[in-house]
């Protein structure tokens, strides 16, 4: 039996990790031969609902389950993890401008930096779920200056296995049939789905939908699909994110399939003209335990518009937050 791994979850009471928490302990995520332990951090008021969802998780007796540790702080909760998942995130309250709600995840996401530069394993790997996710991620990093910033991505698989699964219906076949979308930009309604390099069968994507449907049907539908299923659940989408997530820390950590691309977002090096040091969502390949942009994507003057406003969005929440941000350090894109 391989050694167990500490893979940290912030927010673990939360609707996105009850759906999440069980994946892992059954091996989706990590793989069917790698035992885990699962560091559970939530804020106080919610340690007792925690303590629920740990029974219910010993109550499934999973065989790669390997132990449970609940944490008021990150401090404690980060300890030597390998994986970090930050799902916890103040959500918006009454009255609370979008403004006020990037700065109280500033706080949060500062401190969180912090414990993880201190606390956690020298190669951990951290995916940034909490909205406005690629924000955060921006300040994780920036208050970790002894880890890389290629250890720190954030979650616009989401977006990705969105954008696959409406082309999937439209073209009447299987998600296991299409190929290479890529999301670019912020996990927002500016992100840009891409299916210019996009397969059904290994056929070009564009050559098997109209255009007007990708343009004025697909994309938004897309952007928008947040506030879709909020307004038909009532709920916000849970246990498709926590989908994402094990899509996700899975490729990254074991690899794509070969030539496979997926959506990741990363602090951009600068690739296809976008400004360095916003966590931008690329195509990316993965192996080896670390992502590549793939370079040399044909980009039209269609998508040079999205891309632009998606890239202007992403500098504009950075102005926000610039402020409270640390100094920058030396950068390093490939993990
Ligand atoms: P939720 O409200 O059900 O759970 C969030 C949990 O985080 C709560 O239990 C709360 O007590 C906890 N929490 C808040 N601040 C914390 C802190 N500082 N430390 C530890 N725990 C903390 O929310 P849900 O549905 O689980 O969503 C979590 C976040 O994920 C939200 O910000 C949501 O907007 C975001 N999200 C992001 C997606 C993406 O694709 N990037 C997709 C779906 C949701």
């Amino acid at each position: 039996m391989r050694r167990p791994v500490r893979i940290a979850v912030t927010g673990a009471a939360g609707a996105i990790s009850y759906n999440l928490l069980f994946k892992i302990a059954a091996g989706e995520m990590m793989g069917k031969d790698q035992p885990v332990i699962l560091q559970l951090i939530e804020i106080p008021d919610a340690m007792n609902a925690l303590r629920g969802v740990a029974m219910e998780l010993e109550d499934c007796a999973y065989p790669l389950l390997h132990t449970i540790t609940l944490h008021d702080n990150v401090e404690e909760g980060f300890s030597n993890c390998h994986y970090a998942l930050l799902v916890g995130a103040r959500p918006r309250g009454p009255g609370m401008e979008r403004r006020d709600l990037m700065e109280v995840n500033a706080e949060i996401f500062s401190r969180q930096g912090k414990a993880l530069n201190d606390f956690a394993n020298r190669d951990v790997k951290v995916l940034v779920t909490g909205n406005p996710a690629n924000t955060n991620a921006l300040i994780a990093s920036r208050n970790a200056p002894d880890l890389s910033p290629s250890q720190f991505t954030c979650l616009t698989r989401l977006d990705h296995n969105r954008a696959k699964g409406m082309l999937a219906s439209q073209c009447g076949v299987t998600a296991r049939d299409i190929k290479n979308i890529v999301i670019w930009g912020n996990h927002s309604p500016t992100q840009y789905p891409d299916l210019h390099h996009a397969t059904v069968f290994g056929q070009p994507a564009m050559g098997q939908i109209d255009t007007s449907w990708y343009r004025d049907e697909f994309i938004p539908r897309v952007q928008q699909r947040g506030s879709e299923i909020i307004n038909a659940r009532g709920l916000s989408s849970a246990a498709s994110a926590a989908q994402a997530i094990v899509d996700q820390m899975n490729n990254w950590c074991l690899g794509t399939e070969p030539g496979e691309i997926v959506s990741m977002g990363i602090l951009s090096d600068g690739s296809y003209g976008i400004q360095k040091g916003i966590f931008f969502s690329f195509p990316v390949r993965c192996n080896y335990g670390r992502y590549q942009i793939v370079q040399g994507l044909d980009v039209g003057e269609f998508s040079r518009q999205k891309l632009t406003a998606t890239e202007l969005e992403l500098l504009e929440e950075k102005g926000v937050v610039e402020s409270l941000l640390p100094e920058e350090t030396e950068e390093s894109h490939t993990n």
